[in-house]
């Protein structure tokens, strides 16, 4: 198995790619610099990371002067990352780091698995990248690679416990953080879905799906179930001067905590008729404005119909929420939905006599 190592990294060590995040040759680890990019990463590809992982390390080098920012702050330079949730623990973990652990990150995936955003995968990242811990973490990339390595041929998920095993006999003991980042290029270069290039793979001679003549097919992965498809009114509620209702979302659900136009429930079902302003701000005529916006979060779609209103200064006053005006929509963290919600309705209304 030495051999295969060996061969994996000096193959990384050639032609790995350069990331701002990673110490090569002498260069010293930052660990703030592998955790923030681990976050960063989960759920989001390599090349949209780049500029956001750059900005926070130029705005809030250290985990301390992460930790004394704002949370609105955070979210807005967060905006258009994605998956809001992980801002929100990065900050917690932020605190957490700068006040209880002395603003060291603790140096075992056992210890960092208990703090705030770092799930199996994440912990044993950092700790093999940032501290040589001896373990490989398996997001789809590494197993994929393992599933054809070793000609795995249960469908994930549920062959996923016998990718795991792979996974531990197969980790080097010499630069376990250098291998992890080696397979984590090769599966995103390489060892890709579908096309995979065997000829240029460090581990052809040793792929049992190469020598079958499989490797394309696999990993297996059952059906997928079919995707539900919700639906939700957006309320564009205009003051008589211009302005827009945004509100917070409730912390605790998607999109949780970002400002955002008032909803209806998303649900299965349309609001239709006398429905529609159901779950509106405030009671008048809703009218729709034409046009639907689809969204795909991680377990279901979205469709969003928005409906305008208008509303006298007086009665707006006693709604909550902030008043926004267009030109200072970007100074709030709208999540990219609701941007795109309030770009494309704000530009039907521009066409349409709103009294
Ligand atoms: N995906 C998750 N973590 C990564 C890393 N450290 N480098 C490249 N891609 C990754």
């Amino acid at each position: 198995m030495k051999e295969y190592h060996d061969a994996l990294l000096s193959w990384y060590d050639n032609e790995g790619r350069i990331l701002p995040w990673r110490a090569r040759g002498e260069q010293t680890i930052n660990s703030y610099h592998v955790w923030l990019s681990e976050i960063m990463l989960q759920q989001t590809t390599v090349a949209t990371v780049i500029p956001y992982f750059l900005s926070f390390i130029q705005r809030w080098p250290t985990f301390q002067q992460l930790a004394e920012a704002s949370l609105d702050d955070i979210l807005h330079a967060w905006q258009g990352l994605g998956y809001y949730a992980r801002a929100r623990n990065l900050h917690l973990c932020a605190k957490k780091i700068a006040n209880d652990y002395t603003g060291k990150l603790p140096t075992n995936s056992d210890e960092l698995i208990k703090l705030p955003g770092i799930g199996p995968y994440t912990a044993k990242a950092i700790a093999a990248i940032a501290f040589n811990e001896h373990v490989l973490p398996v997001d789809g990339n590494i197993a994929r690679i393992l599933s054809r390595m070793y000609a795995i041929s249960i469908p994930l998920p549920n062959g996923m416990p016998e990718i795991q095993n792979a996974a531990s006999a197969f980790t080097p003991v010499t630069r376990p953080g250098d291998f992890a980042q080696a397979m984590m290029d090769l599966g995103a270069t390489i060892c890709v879905p579908r096309t995979p290039s065997c000829e240029k793979c460090p581990f052809q001679p040793t792929c049992k799906a190469h020598a079958l003549g499989i490797a394309a097919e696999l990993p297996l992965k059952n059906k997928k179930r079919v995707r539900p498809q919700k639906y939700t009114v957006a309320y564009i509620l205009k003051r008589e001067d211009g302005a827009i209702l945004l509100r917070k979302r409730p912390e605790n659900g998607l999109l949780g905590g970002m400002m955002a136009v008032p909803t209806s429930e998303w649900q299965l079902e349309k609001l239709e008729g006398k429905n529609i302003g159901r779950d509106a701000p405030f009671i008048t005529h809703w009218k729709s404005l034409k046009s639907h916006i689809n969204h795909s979060f991680t377990h279901f779609d979205l469709e969003v119909e928005p409906y305008y209103g208008s509303i006298c200064a007086k009665k707006a006053k006693i709604l909550d929420g902030d008043w926004v005006f267009p030109h200072q929509l970007n100074h709030y963290a709208l999540p990219k939905l609701f941007k795109k919600i309030i770009e494309i309705s704000l530009s039907k209304l521009s066409t349409i006599d709103v009294v």
